[in-house]
């Protein structure tokens, strides 16, 4: 954190997996957290994670977190709270209303939720329920800076303004979603993927593993570059987006068109598991996941030394 930053108290409740990367990120930008997670033995394995996790860049400063007893002890004096509890929609209900009845007036809100609407889950919170958001991370979220922010319809700019800029001084890039959409934008998107790749699969176009092929030897490598439309764009030459739009277009509609609706039935969930144990038979699954973040960190670093693309 920069000298002229301000540190802030932050709550964090719930250290699952996307609690303890949360967690990683706001210490190691300096702010002070306090943690809460009723599970047996979930201080124990917080620290633990941490303390595998100083070995990075970004070494979290361990001694700045403290574990609260409950929620009310968690978020008495924090500024901010970052909710992480399972993704049930009554549970997620109960935690916020329970979060928000403790912390102090002007504290924001925001939950991992990865589909629920800010509204549905603010739907229990009598006090002030126009500071909840969904502040909603991607996964390895230690490590991948894009975080979607969906306000309620009615909040108020300062709350939108202020989760941005939080999540900015730990140096996530925010994206600001204005429509209470199920899955948010980004679980749409991969989801236009999904649902092409399942139907490719299914009728027996391709194998799961041609499929992770052609995007992480393909677009994936340009699109952790550019995103697609910027892409697009390129691939105009001159004439830009509006050559490819006039050029391409009729074609890419009658793909667009083309696409079919899949139903994760048993029989497509078995070919799409064998799929992926025989693209990845053979190979150890931990290293995987550590090689992943590793190439992960090497790009993200990367990207910081080309300032001409957004
Ligand atoms: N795993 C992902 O890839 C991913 C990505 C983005 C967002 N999310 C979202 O993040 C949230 C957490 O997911 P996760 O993958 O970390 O799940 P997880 O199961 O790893 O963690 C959930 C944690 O919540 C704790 N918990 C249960 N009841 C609680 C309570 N009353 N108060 C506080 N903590 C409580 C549990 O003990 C557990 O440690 C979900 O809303 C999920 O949709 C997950």
């Amino acid at each position: 954190m920069s000298e002229t930053a301000e540190s802030l108290h932050i709550a964090v409740i719930g250290t699952g997996v996307i609690g303890a990367a949360w967690v990683s990120g706001f210490l190691a930008a300096g702010h002070t957290v306090t943690a809460f997670d009723p599970a047996p033995g979930a201080e124990n394995r917080l620290r633990s994670q941490l303390t595998d996790r100083t070995a990075s860049a970004s070494a979290p400063q361990t001694d700045q977190i403290r574990f609260a007893s409950d929620i009310a002890d968690a978020v008495a004096d924090a500024d901010f709270i970052q909710e992480n509890g399972p993704e049930r929609l009554e549970v997620k209900q109960s935690m916020l209303a329970d979060i928000a009845e403790a912390a102090p007036p002007n504290a924001i809100i925001a939950s991992s939720t990865s589909g629920f609407a800010p509204s549905e889950i603010a739907a229990r919170t009598r006090n002030k329920p126009e500071r909840i958001v969904v502040g909603h991370p991607f996964n390895p979220a230690h490590l991948v800076p894009l975080v979607e922010v969906v306000p309620t319809p009615n909040a108020p700019t300062e709350v939108v303004e202020r989760a941005l800029e939080i999540y900015r001084s730990i140096g996530k890039k925010p994206i600001l979603v204005r429509a209470e959409l199920p899955g948010h934008v980004v679980n749409r998107l991969q989801a236009a993927l999904w649902q092409e790749a399942y139907s490719l699969v299914n009728r027996g176009v391709v194998s799961v593993a041609d499929i992770d092929t052609a995007i992480s030897y393909g677009p994936g490598l340009r699109w952790a570059v550019l995103g697609p439309l910027a892409l697009q764009h390129l691939s105009g030459g001159e004439g830009g987006m509006q050559h490819v739009l006039d050029h391409l277009g009729p074609p890419q509609e009658v793909w667009m068109h083309d696409l079919e609706q899949v139903h994760l039935d048993d029989q497509l969930k078995d070919k799409l598991v064998a799929g992926v144990d025989a693209e990845l038979f053979g190979r150890d699954e931990k290293r995987i996941a550590a090689q992943r973040d590793s190439m992960l960190r090497d790009i993200i670093e990367l990207k910081k030394r080309y300032e001409e693309l957004p």
